[in-house]
Formats: C-alpha cells, structure tokens, sequence
C-alpha cells in the first residue's frame, strides 16, 4: 500500500478503531471456537466481543495454522479490513531451541550470535510471527536477577552495542524492513537490569551519566541499526516508572535518539503505575503513558478502557492517538500484511524446516561455542575414549535444559547427556546414576505453585535422598572417572526468578560432598541462567564446564566438547562472584579513593571475603594453550585526527588447533569524573592450527576513548590512556599512550 493510503485507511476509521489499533491481547482467546469473551482473561480487560475484532495485535499465539484461522476469522468481521500483527517471543529459537541468549553471548562472536538470531527468526517467521520480542539488551550486572539469562552483551555496555546491532539485522535484514522479514523490539527500556538488589521488578535509580555511559549504548545501537519497535521495562527509572516516563520516551528516545517507531509497554505495565504510586486510577495511566510516548498497551485495561473517553473529553488530542495508529499501520504496511495478512506463516515450510535435521546441525554446532570451560586442572578433559564412566547427577538423563524461554517447544523431543555419551563410547562404558534431584520437594513446589502449577510429592523423599546418593557412589567406584551433571532448575532463572542465594542447590552439594570422599577425579558440567557461586563446587572438581541452558542440541554439543571433537573457546560476559554479597559486581567498575592493597584495614573490600570476582569477565579456558606477547603500539601519541595501531603476538603453544579471543580494554588514567579501571574496546577471535602464532592488530580510534564528562557531554578528553591486551579481564599486558 502507498503512504497516501496509509493515511486515507486512518481518516476511515472511528475512535473506537483507532484505540483498538492500540491494545494488544493474549491470542488465546481467538483459538476458541465461537469466541466469546465474557468469560477469560480478556472479559477483564472490559472488552467487547465487537472489539476484539478491532484491536491491532495480539501476542504469543504463532503456528501457522492458528495465524490463518485467527486472521481470517478476524478480518472477516473487522469493518476496514486491517489485519492483525502477531508478536511472539521467540527469545532463544523456536522449535529448535538454542541456548539462552547469554550463553550465545559468551561465543563473543558475532557471526554466532547472528547464526542463532536467523535461524530463531527463519523458524519463527513460517509459523508466523511478524514481530519478534528481542533482542534483550540490558545491561546486567547483579547475577541474582533471574533475568541474567536473557541478556545478550550481559555486564558489557560494548557487548550489548556489537550484538544489538548484529541481532536486529538478523531479523529485520541489514536494508529496509519489507515482506519476507520479521520486525525486532528491542527490550526493556530502560535500564531494567539494574533493579535494586537483583529483585525482579524493582526499583531503579542512578545518575544519567551512568545510564548514559553503561545502560543506554545497546538499545541505542538497536534503534540505530533500524529496531522497529521498543518495549518499555517493568521499573522506574529515576523515581517514575518507564511506561510513563516522559523525560524517557518523548525526550530522549523520540527527540534525541530519533525513534520513529512503536513503543509498547511491557505486559500491564501502564496499569502497574497505580501500584507504583504515580496514577491514581486506570484513566490516569492511560493519560500518562499516551502523553508520555507509549503507543502499544500490552494486556492492561488502561488503553481499552480509557482512551477513547480520554480524547472525547478533549484531554488527549486525536492528533495524538493518530501518531500512534499511523505508526501500527505503517508498520503492517511495511510487513506487507495488507496485501498478505498471513505474512510469512507457511504450513508445507514449517514441516521442513522446523527442527530440520539441518537447523538441528547447526544448533550442535552454534551450542557447542557457548560452553564455557572454567576450569581444567592437568588437561583432564578432553576424556579418552577409553575411560569407564560414571555419569551421574539430576542431569545426566534430563531433558529440562532448554531455559525458561521455551514456550513453543513443549514436547520437542531431544537427547539427553546419557544418550549422547552412550551413542559417543558405547553404552557398555557409561555408568550412569541419578544421584539426587534437581531440588527438593518443597523448593520445587515453591516454583511450580507461584507458576500456578500442581505442587509434585516425592514419595519417600528422605530416604530417596539417600539412596540415590548411595547408588551414585556404588556407581562411582566402578569407574575410572566421574561426571557430575548439576545446575539449578531452569525455573529458577528468568523472569520472576530473583534469587538471594546464587548456589547449586544444597541437595546436589551433598552429592559432590559425598562423591568427593571417593577420591577420584570429577568434572562438573554445569547448567545455568546465570553466574553462579561456584567455589566450592570448584574446589572440590577438577574440570568445570559452564553450558548454562543449551537447548536441544545441548546434550549432543556438550559431547563433543567433552571429548574432545570441539575445542571450547567461549568466555564469560558476566563475573561469576566468589559469594552472592559481592553482587551486584563487574569488572568495568571505578577505583574508590582506597583501592585494595594487601592486607591494609582501611581500604575498600570485605573482611570475610576477597573483592574480586571467582572467574572474571572474559574469561574461559581452552584444550589449546595461548600465549601473549610483544604488545606494541605504533605512536605513543595520538591527536583527534590520528589512530593507533595496537599489535600482539598470539600463539598457540599447543598441538591443539584452537580459536581464542583476544580483548582489548582501555582506561582513562586521569578525567574530569571517575572512569572505570578497564573498558572493553574491542575484541577479536583467532583461529590458530597447533603451534601457529599471529599478530593480532586493533586500531584505537577517538570514539573508543569518548564518555559522558562532568558537563555531561559525549568527548575525549586529552591526558594518558592505558591499554590492556589479554585472554581476558584479568590477565593483560600493558602500554601507556597520551591523547592530545
Ligand atoms: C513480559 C516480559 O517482561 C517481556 O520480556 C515479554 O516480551 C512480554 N512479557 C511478552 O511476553
């Protein structure tokens, strides 16, 4: 349709239909046959059978053939015939699970990154969906949050920016949005990561150059690189929550960042601002989050029930509602939907290519560059073929290792650890035992009831305890070496899933505790949403591999890097604290007056435990071993028009062909306000056969030394710069260089 059409659709329509363009509903109320909406969730959102068939969007329903019943059902009776958008979150793959996107992340590798997003989206896209909630791109640095695991650049503002960016594209294609595509809502805006003490949903307050320097560069980078939509986060920030933050939406996102796109709150968060304290009533939100900016209302009666009243009495401008409903239209425009409301959904393409053998290959492969190898002590792993092995722990034969995003893929079937080890060395050569639960009774009903769930009841459950235990160390002694398959509950990271203590759970601890008498030597695979305390799961292991949730190929991908047919190479994007009182913690952060020196009383760290993280940022271990050396720089000095060469030698000092990343940090020595201790710049992954050494160039440039300074503007200032080059946060070499 032409643009002029556009705007002739929109002189059409009547108030009514121009607020129904604004609410978005759950769509299983369409699924119904003969929908009536007296009854259900929606009845709660005052709506009438008559307009159900006028609101714009409906969220989370996909499958082809429920997008055309639902279309064709809806289009038939809705007056102007302008179809439905349907939003999904297809966060981490649709049928073919992959791993959760901070796992992605920690491939530090943007054609990975890129690979997950489109093959996520190829499936998402035939099933239907037109817009796709994601990429996630807050800044996190406090792992109690459960919703660690959805974070792509996770602690890392540059991270964030590089995969936003690389995400987007991946949806949306790198030219105009059109037809065969999906569209990409960057979330949550803003700075939900840093909610108060890791609790979900909970305040947020900082300075603006904080938010500016940290928070605000991924969903810049999002919006830059073309984002057709922005979902407006649970909290407040800075005293008034997101969805009616006008300082937030009108000035910065509208005016300064130049969105033209569509704002939509996250799920009733317009009408959370009564709870908050700021709207007095349902009108009052709706008032507040339309003059604010919002032009989408997720599931809150505020639009539904307010809006139209609100123009008629003249407090919202029509002028204003019409902003929004153009912006709707036009994107059902530039998605084609009115030439084709089905979009993309393609029943013959879903039978191809959902969970294709061939999407499945490349989820092997994808998955296996997100495991994070953090400890390795003699090169225990790779396993030899040759060992008898105890597999033992709640899961080895588990299939709950697809994160909490897996809506769609209830009932997939995939292999567990036990298979693929059994299909790798034969089943004769893996004991295996379940060794304890994933958690107990009353902490999984914990779970399960808040999600509305029946509670479970484990028969006998002490003496179970204790007899799985008993096995698993029987098992054990017959076998040359033991892998313990442990993590959290992958109910216990995402959404609503704050956790105060960031432990494995203290079940499966007493299963190492008794494993670990046995005097053998154990690798702990490990999965999770987030960074966990593993010090003492550490302590007691001799290898540890971080594989968080990896999706449906996860068991088969953690094979091959157990034995050896893939050299893990991922790092960490998040620190992995030594204990949960250290969060929130991260590796960019400032220096205090009394930095840590020694032993010294006074100085800024704990009594009881170090400052520093367990595993630091960047970090992650490799079967080849890496050697830095010979950092130059080509000038000393660099002025606004000039760059530096920054080189280093990189070996592998290994027989192993291996790829490592190699980082690149800088600090701003000397400014007019504080500046962390080391900031990530640049990063690149090599890829060296055994024995090879390369030289490794990064070109430092103006931007990478710009921040927010005590004016609050965007520059450099002139004085010394350290650079740091290494395999992680931690362990770098140096060179000082001056900008004037
Ligand atoms: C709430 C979540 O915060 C958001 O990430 C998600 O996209 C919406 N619900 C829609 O499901």
């Amino acid at each position: 349709m032409k643009q002029e059409q556009v705007l002739e659709l929109l002189k059409q329509m009547t108030l009514g239909e121009k607020v129904g363009q604004l609410i978005q509903v759950l769509g299983e109320d369409f699924l119904r046959d003969n929908v009536d909406i007296t009854t259900g969730p929606l009845r709660e959102l005052n709506l009438s059978n008559e307009d159900l068939y006028n609101v714009g969007s409906i969220l989370n329903v996909v499958g082809s053939e429920n997008i055309r019943k639902i279309q064709d059902e809806y289009l038939a009776k809705n007056r102007l015939k302008i179809p439905l958008l349907f939003m999904a979150d297809i966060i981490n793959g649709y049928k073919t699970v992959l791993p959760i996107p901070i796992a992605q992340g920690c491939s530090w590798d943007t054609n990975i990154v890129y690979d997950c997003a489109k093959l996520s989206i190829e499936e998402g896209k035939v099933a239907g969906a037109n817009v796709n909630f994601s990429p996630m791109v807050d800044l996190v640095r406090d792992a109690r949050w459960g919703r660690v695991m959805e974070s792509i650049g996770a602690e890392d503002p540059y991270l964030g920016e590089v995969f936003a960016k690389t995400i987007v594209q991946a949806y949306q294609g790198k030219d105009e949005l059109n037809s065969k595509n999906v569209a990409a809502c960057v979330k949550h805006f803003a700075a939900y990561g840093a909610v108060e003490a890791g609790r979900d949903y909970n305040t947020v307050d900082m300075s603006e150059r904080e938010f500016r320097q940290y928070y605000l560069p991924a969903y810049k980078s999002a919006i830059d690189s073309g984002a057709k939509m922005i979902m407006t986060s649970f909290n407040t920030v800075n005293g008034i929550p997101s969805s009616v933050n006008k300082w937030l939406l009108r000035d910065l996102l509208r005016k300064e960042l130049g969105f033209k796109g569509i704002i939509i709150s996250d799920f009733s968060a317009i009408e959370e601002t009564i709870a908050h304290g700021v709207s007095i009533d349902s009108k009052d939100a709706a008032y507040k989050a339309i003059t604010a900016g919002v032009d989408i209302d997720m599931m809150s009666r505020a639009y539904s029930n307010n809006l139209k009243n609100l123009v008629k009495e003249g407090k919202v401008s029509e002028e204003l509602l019409d902003e929004s409903v153009l912006r709707v239209l036009q994107l059902k425009n530039e998605l084609g939907l009115f030439e084709n409301p089905y979009g993309n959904a393609n029943a013959e393409a879903e039978k191809r290519i959902l969970m294709s053998k061939e999407n499945l290959n490349k989820a092997r492969k994808l998955t296996a560059d997100t495991l994070v190898l953090l400890k390795n002590e003699n090169n225990i792993l790779p396993l030899k073929k040759c060992n008898k092995i105890a597999l033992i722990g709640p899961y080895a034969d588990n299939i709950g290792i697809l994160g909490s995003w897996s809506i769609f893929s209830e009932g997939v079937k995939i292999p567990t650890l036990k298979e693929t080890f059994e299909n790798k060395v034969g089943k004769d050569n893996i004991l295996y035992s379940k060794g304890s639960e994933i958690l107990k009774e009353k902490d999984i009903n914990r779970i399960l009831l808040a999600d509305g769930k029946k509670p479970i009841h484990l028969e006998n459950e002490e003496e179970n305890e204790k007899k799985y235990v008993k096995e698993a160390i029987e098992t054990a002694k017959n076998s040359d070496i033991i892998i313990l398959a442990i993590g959290e509950h992958y109910k216990q990271s995402g959404e609503a899933c704050s956790r105060a203590n960031i432990e494995i759970p203290r079940i499966q601890q007493n299963l190492l505790n008794e494993l670990s008498k046995l005097n053998k030597k154990i690798v702990a695979i490990v999965f999770s949403g987030r960074p966990l305390v593993l010090k003492d799961i550490s302590e007691k292991v001799n290898a540890v591999l971080e594989v968080w949730f990896p999706g449906v190929e996860g068991a088969n991908a953690i094979t091959d890097v157990i034995f050896g047919d893939i050299n893990p190479s991922a790092k960490l994007t998040m620190s992995f604290p030594q204990d949960a009182g250290q969060c929130p913690i991260y590796y960019n952060h400032y220096n205090t007056g009394r930095p840590q020196r020694g032993d010294f009383r006074f100085v800024s760290r704990y009594q009881d435990i170090p400052t520093e993280s367990y595993y630091p940022f960047g970090y992650g271990l490799s079967y080849s071993k890496f050697i830095y050396s010979d950092l130059k720089i080509s000038n000393k000095k660099m002025s606004k028009d000039s760059k530096i060469i920054v080189a280093v030698k990189v070996k592998n000092d290994s027989n192993v062909e291996g790829a490592e990343v190699v980082e690149l940090y800088i600090q701003d020595l000397v400014a007019s306000v504080v500046r962390p201790v080391r900031e990530l710049k640049a990063f690149t992954k090599v890829h060296l056969s055994a024995f090879e050494e390369k030289t490794i160039e990064f070109e430092i440039t103006v931007e990478m030394l710009k921040f927010w300074n005590e004016k609050l503007e965007y520059k450099a200032e002139s004085g010394k710069f350290k650079i740091f080059v290494g395999t992680n946060s931690k362990d770098t070499l140096e060179e000082v260089f001056e900008y004037e």
